[in-house]
């Protein structure tokens, strides 16, 4: 893809990531992802007091996304540090968003880090390879 969708893809998840609800931890994150057609859903994580309902940034944007229609993705920007702080790391998905990824992506779907300075672009298939499907039960 063209460096500039790398880049708005970014800035649209720094813009969402100032919309994360993390009083627990402090930890805001933002996600961006585009579709193969070319829209763009976002999220950012939303906690909650008894902990386990919270909702990674990564999945509100894929559930947003899929209640809209969208099945089809090609690339998502994700960003997170410390809520009311400038980014200053990479931030990659966890294991169960990697999970939701999986279910609509494949391997080539690509996962674009920020850490404030730099871009790093990685493929669903390096960072969960060998998963479980739906395949696996056809
Ligand atoms: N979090 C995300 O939103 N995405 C990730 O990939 C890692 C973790 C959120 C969950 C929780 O609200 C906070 O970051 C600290 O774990």
């Amino acid at each position: 893809m063209e460096n500039t969708v790398y880049k708005d893809l970014i800035q649209k998840a720094l813009c969402s990531r100032e919309q994360s609800y993390c009083p627990y931890s402090s930890f805001a994150v933002g996600a961006a992802l585009l579709t193969e057609e070319g829209k763009v859903y976002t999220g950012a994580n939303i906690e909650s007091a008894s902990f386990s309902p919270t909702v990674c940034g990564e999945r509100v944007a894929f559930f947003t996304a899929v209640h809209n229609g969208e099945t089809r993705f090609k690339a998502i920007a994700v960003v997170g540090g410390k809520q009311g702080e400038a980014v200053t790391e990479f931030c990659a998905p966890c294991g169960v968003c990697r999970q939701v990824m999986a279910e609509f992506c494949t391997n080539d779907f690509e996962i674009i880090l920020f850490d404030g300075k730099t871009q790093k672009v990685i493929t669903l298939g390096a960072l969960l390879p060998a998963s479980f499907t739906k395949t696996n039960m056809d």
